[in-house]
């Protein structure tokens, strides 16, 4: 009888064993992180974009992150700083979303401002605390950093476009696990989704010292006035991912009024960057007292509700 082995060439034993201690090393690494991610989706006010609820979470939000593995625990808008430091010490990451929420006068902002120092503190204590902020999420935390509203028009509400990535992105920590050919199509083919009124110019951007030794450009755009505005950034030495564009919406958004990418391609860097996003989580330990505690917390304590013929959320949770 001939088995798999004999058949195979010669130097086909040596791959495997090669192959297997590789494998065996990304256990060790694995085995040893936290293998049930909770990710804190923030809720910000309803005012006019879901005409219910006091607060909302879009689905898309959580659909991406569980997408990748991680459950969602809702920050909802009512708590006091105390409430929140400790959800935030109970939680293993942050994503701040897209919106219509003012990044200066709102609860939004307050809970960005409290999240931001939290993740900061984290972090230089060497607690690695993960945060990935989304459209308006991305201008709050350029809000956070600088200090100051630097934030510009642009002349982006409804595009589809190609990322003009740096030197640096394409060496990121965000994109370098991309396969190659992903990386390629994100270069020259319309895979993201830009829907904003606001951006920063990169000419803002590389003149604030605050910005510049904070955040690594990894990607720039050019909206349809030539202005140039920065659309994907991380932090140099915190674990802190921002895009301008929305990921989410490809693979769980629908309304036919955006002009929203959904080749197989967009949907892949939605989940590429989701999975990037979820092993960073990973490696923080924070818990929950307990699984009761835990329970409580999270968003399947809450139903989504069909939106889709209302706003451009197929679907959304109300919080608060
Ligand atoms: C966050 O930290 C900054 C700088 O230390 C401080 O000015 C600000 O008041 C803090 N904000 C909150 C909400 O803690
Ligand atoms: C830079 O930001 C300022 C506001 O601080 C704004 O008035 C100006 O238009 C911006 N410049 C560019 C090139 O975007
Ligand atoms: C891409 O970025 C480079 C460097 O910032 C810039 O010179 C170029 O105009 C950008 N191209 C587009 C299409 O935005
Ligand atoms: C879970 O933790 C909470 C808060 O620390 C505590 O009040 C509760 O008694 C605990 N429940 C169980 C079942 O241990
Ligand atoms: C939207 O859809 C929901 C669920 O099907 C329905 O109850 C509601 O009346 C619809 N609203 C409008 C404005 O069409
Ligand atoms: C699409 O989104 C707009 C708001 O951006 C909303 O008015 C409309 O009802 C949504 N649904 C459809 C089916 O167009």
């Amino acid at each position: 009888m001939v088995t798999g082995m004999d058949a195979l060439p010669m130097a086909a034993p040596l791959l495997v064993l090669s192959v297997s201690v590789s494998v065996l090393r990304e256990h060790c690494v694995s085995a040893r992180l936290n293998q049930r991610p909770i990710i804190g989706v923030l809720a910000q006010e309803s005012n006019n974009v879901i005409p219910f609820g006091k607060s909302y979470i879009p689905a898309s939000y959580v659909k991406i992150l569980e997408s990748a593995g991680a459950r969602v625990a809702p920050i909802s808008t009512k708590l006091t700083e105390a409430e929140y430091t400790e959800l935030l010490h109970s939680i293993n990451g942050v994503l701040f979303p897209g919106g219509g929420s003012s990044v200066l006068n709102s609860r939004f902002a307050e809970i960005s401002a409290i999240i931001y120092n939290f993740t900061l503190k984290a972090n230089d204590k060497g607690v690695h605390f993960p945060v990935w902020a989304i459209c308006l999420g991305f201008q709050e935390l350029i809000v956070l950093t600088s200090g100051e509203n630097i934030l510009t028009r642009t002349n982006t509400i409804n595009l589809a476009l190609p990322l003009n990535f740096t030197k640096a992105g394409l060496h990121s920590r965000t994109f370098k696990n991309f396969p190659k050919n992903l990386l390629q199509a994100l270069q020259i083919r319309p895979l993201t989704g830009h829907y904003h009124y606001w951006g920063v110019s990169v000419k803002n951007f590389t003149n604030n010292k605050k910005l510049n030794s904070f955040y690594r450009i990894l990607t720039t755009n050019t909206d349809n006035q030539r202005v140039e505005y920065v659309s994907t950034v991380e932090a140099i030495k915190y674990p802190i991912y921002a895009v301008q564009w929305h990921p989410e919406r490809s693979p769980y958004e629908w309304n036919a009024t955006l002009n929203i990418p959904h080749f197989s391609e967009a949907v892949k860097v939605a989940w590429y960057l989701a999975d990037f996003f979820v092993n960073e989580a990973r490696w923080n330990f924070n818990h929950f007292s307990n699984t009761t505690e835990e329970g409580k917390a999270l968003i399947y304590n809450y139903t989504p509700m069909f939106t889709g013929n209302i706003s451009r959320f197929e679907q959304v949770y109300l919080i608060d």
